[in-house]
Order: C-alpha cells, then structure tokens, then sequence
C-alpha cells in the first residue's frame, strides 16, 4: 500500500480516532482470565488488538464481537484457559507477544507463540529471563527471538525485580506471571511506565500494590492465588494514535481540531508536555474518567512551534510518539534535541535509523545519535519515502507531508491496519490531501 500527500491540508473538525491499542489488548487478556462476563466497548478493531483476541479464543475463550467494537467475553477464571494445539500467531504485536508470555508461562500446557517478520526479529530475552527466575521455562529462538517455546508451569515463585529498562510491557509480563505464582512479585520500575495493567486489574478487584521508591522509581506488587471478576470496560481513544492529528494541526496554520475520548492517563502524555514545551496550543476539555482511566477531548489549534532539548524523564511517556515528534521538529524554528531513547532501536523498526533516513530523503536535516536523535527546523521537498512496514513511520511521514513544498510518497504502508484502521479516510475528512494506491 502507498499513501501519496499532496501539499495544501489545513486540518478542522472534531475527529474521533480508533480505540487505545494498550487498553485493549489489556481487556481481552484480563477479560478472559476474570470469573464472569466482561463487556468491552470502544475495543480497538486494528490487526493487533484482534491478534490477542483471537489467540485467546484459541484458547477456548468465548468471545462475541460486534463491528462497533463491543465484545461480550466469556470469562474462563485463572485456570480455564485450554490447550489451543496449535502455534499462536501474533502478527506485529510485541504487546501480545511479551504479555502473553508471562501469562501462559503459568498454564498448565506448552503453548508456542510466533509473529511477522518484525516481531519474530524483537527481543524477547527481557521477559524470558526474569520469567526464568520465576521458574518458567521458555525456548526463544537464535539469541533470544521469537518464535518462543512456553512449557507450562504450575510451580511459578513470585520475585523482586528491577526492570533493567523503563518497559511497560515487561513490568506487565511479569505481573500477569505474578497472578499464577506462590508469594509475592514485585516489579521495580526505574522511571514511570503506562499502568493500564494496574489500573484494569484492580477495576477486576484485583489488589496491585504501588508505592513510590524515589522521586521517579516506583515498587509495583501482586500476590498469586486471587480472582478476577469481570466487569464493564470503555476504551478511550489511542492517544499515539491522537498524536499524529496533534502534530498536523500544530503545524498547518489555520487548522483547529477537536480530538474526543481521549486516553489521558498522566504515563501516556508526554506527548502533551512535549508539544506543550515546544509552544503548542493544546487544551484538555471536559475532562472525566472512564472507569479506571482519565479521558478528555483535546483541542489543538496552529501555533508555530521552536525547537527544545526534550526533557529524558518525559522519553518513556511518549516512547510512541517520537515519530511524529520529528516532524513537529521539523517545522519548529531551531534544534530539537533527543537523548535518552535508544528504546527506539528495538520497536516495529529501529525508528531512529529509519526516521533520519525519510527526513534526509524528503530534504529535512536530521542528525542519528546512538540513543537519539537531533532535528533542525527544515523546509521539505517531498520525495519517496518507506515505512520499513512501521505503522507509526507510515504515519508520521504523512503528516510530514503536510510541510512539504511538493508530493511526499510512502512506501509500504499495509501496517497502519495493525493500530489504526482507517487512518488515511479520517485524515482525508480532516483535510490532509492523503491518497491510497
Ligand atoms: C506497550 C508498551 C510500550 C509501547 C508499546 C505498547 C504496552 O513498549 O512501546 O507500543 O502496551 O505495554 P515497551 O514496554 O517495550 O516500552
């Protein structure tokens, strides 16, 4: 698939985008594990949300599904999931891939699990070795890859560990590893990550202990042997995937938009503060909260914008984000400077390597540092660009094209299905010239 921008967009409008990718990979897994019913709406219909949904109905989980992402999931409790026989494919999805891990690392039956190209060349060392200690036993592939081999375990033993990085995926892996182990498990996270799995388990009356450790480290703990029970979940609106509407409008006078439901839990807006930093007008209204989660619609009007040192603290709350981020440096007057992100190397794809790349292509000046990145204001030409199959670079490469002085082409673009169905449409409604082939 290639998108094809032409110069001209102004953005206006209220646009809804698709539902949150954490959140909802969240309520499958803890929906099928809960005692009882639990009703899901806003569930996000993107390839790797119904990649987690669907290895769970391998799984022996009733599951029904209605187009507007209502899901109706059947509960099996703890201990009810069944041997579903076969390899369980999780497509591009390293949240599926790392989260269920440490909850089938529990089962009771050997369960294999293999993706795509991207995700079978992602490390998953981070959560086979920590599960290790737990006493699991986990078969990765050459130097730690998937496909992964996970011989159940009913003798897991909870431990102390300290996440080597600031990942919310590991610390959730091993909470879910928790939920099957004698004893208790706690997870030290050097720097705040998204706590979408604290909050929904304790919305499924599931006790999660959290206690800051210094101004930044906190100590997350779960006993073994509870029950969930289900609930009612609304998803809000993906704030990564608001992101990129919040970029395009800052950066295209004369666009307004108004962004509703969207997910505003404080481990997941760095973005804001980011923008904010860099002289972005943006405004929360009608704040709220969705169960557990703080939702708010989000108004963001053109502001011209000016190039910052990006504070490190802020890196792991806007891991997404930083594609677009570049393109907001772009049109910022001066140097955006990032360090302390070298995370970025080991997403869908090395998103450092392969943003400087399109920058550079597209006329931008761009500089790669080993964890970061340094991005001059620039004006585009436009050019050909490829995604290297990332949904996120897909996407922030169209709203570069927004800058350009001519057509920006994007190569390799199939992978926007996995977060954001239906991408190209609504930012053709918003007023991008964006064209699919
Ligand atoms: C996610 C955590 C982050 C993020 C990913 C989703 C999650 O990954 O990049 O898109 O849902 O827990 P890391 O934990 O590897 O930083």
């Amino acid at each position: 698939m290639l998108f094809t921008i032409n110069p001209g967009g102004v953005l206006t409008g209220t646009l809804r985008v698709p539902g949150d990718k954490s959140i909802s990979h969240r309520s499958v897994m803890l929906g099928s594990i809960a005692e009882g019913v639990t009703e899901v709406e806003g569930f996000l219909q993107g390839e790797d949300s119904l990649a987690t949904l669907q290895a769970f109905q391998r799984m022996g989980v009733q599951i029904d599904r209605e187009s507007n992402g209502k899901l109706r999931i059947q509960g099996r409790g703890l201990r009810g999931l069944q041997d579903p026989g076969v390899a369980l494919d999780l497509g591009n999805s390293g949240t599926s891939m790392r989260l269920l891990t440490g909850l089938l690392a529990g089962q009771s039956f050997s369960s294999r699990l293999t993706g795509d190209e991207s995700l079978n060349s992602r490390p998953m060392n981070r959560v086979a070795l920590p599960l290790g200690e737990m006493g699991a036993s986990i078969e990765t592939s050459g130097n730690g890859r998937p496909p992964l081999l996970i011989h159940g375990s009913n003798g897991l033993r909870g431990i102390e560990y300290t996440l080597p990085v600031a990942s919310a995926q590991i610390k959730s892996s091993l909470l879910l590893a928790g939920l099957y182990a004698s004893g208790h498990t706690t997870i030290t996270e050097p720097a705040p990550t998204r706590d979408h799995t604290e909050r929904m388990l304790r919305s499924l009356g599931y006790e999660v202990e959290t206690e800051a450790q210094s101004a930044t480290a906190s100590r997350i703990t779960v006993r073994g042997g509870g029950s969930l029970t289900g609930t009612k979940l609304s998803v809000p609106a993906d704030i990564s995937s608001a992101a990129f509407f919040m970029v395009a409008a800052s950066i295209v006078p004369g666009s307004e938009l108004l962004l509703r439901d969207v997910g505003v839990n404080p481990t997941r807006t760095g973005i804001v503060h980011i923008l904010r930093a860099m002289g972005a007008d943006l405004s929360f209204e009608n704040e709220r909260l969705w169960g557990a989660e703080p939702v708010a619609d989000i108004r963001v009007r053109y502001a011209q914008l000016r190039g910052i040192e990006i504070d490190e603290q802020l890196v792991p709350l806007a891991i997404d984000e930083f594609p677009v981020i570049f393109i907001a440096a772009l049109a910022a007057e001066g140097e955006t400077i990032l360090r302390g992100a070298r995370e970025l190397r080991v997403k869908e794809s090395d998103r450092i390597a392969v943003m400087e790349e399109g920058i550079l292509l597209l006329g931008g000046k761009a500089e790669a540092t080993d964890d970061g990145m340094s991005i001059h204001g620039s004006t585009l030409t436009g050019g050909r660009v490829d995604s290297h199959g990332d949904h996120r670079i897909a996407m922030a490469f169209a709203v570069a094209g927004l800058l350009a002085s001519g057509p920006v082409h994007i190569a390799d673009c199939d992978n926007v299905a996995t977060s954001f169905p239906g991408f190209a449409e609504l930012s053709a409604n918003a007023g991008m010239n964006i064209t699919v082939q």
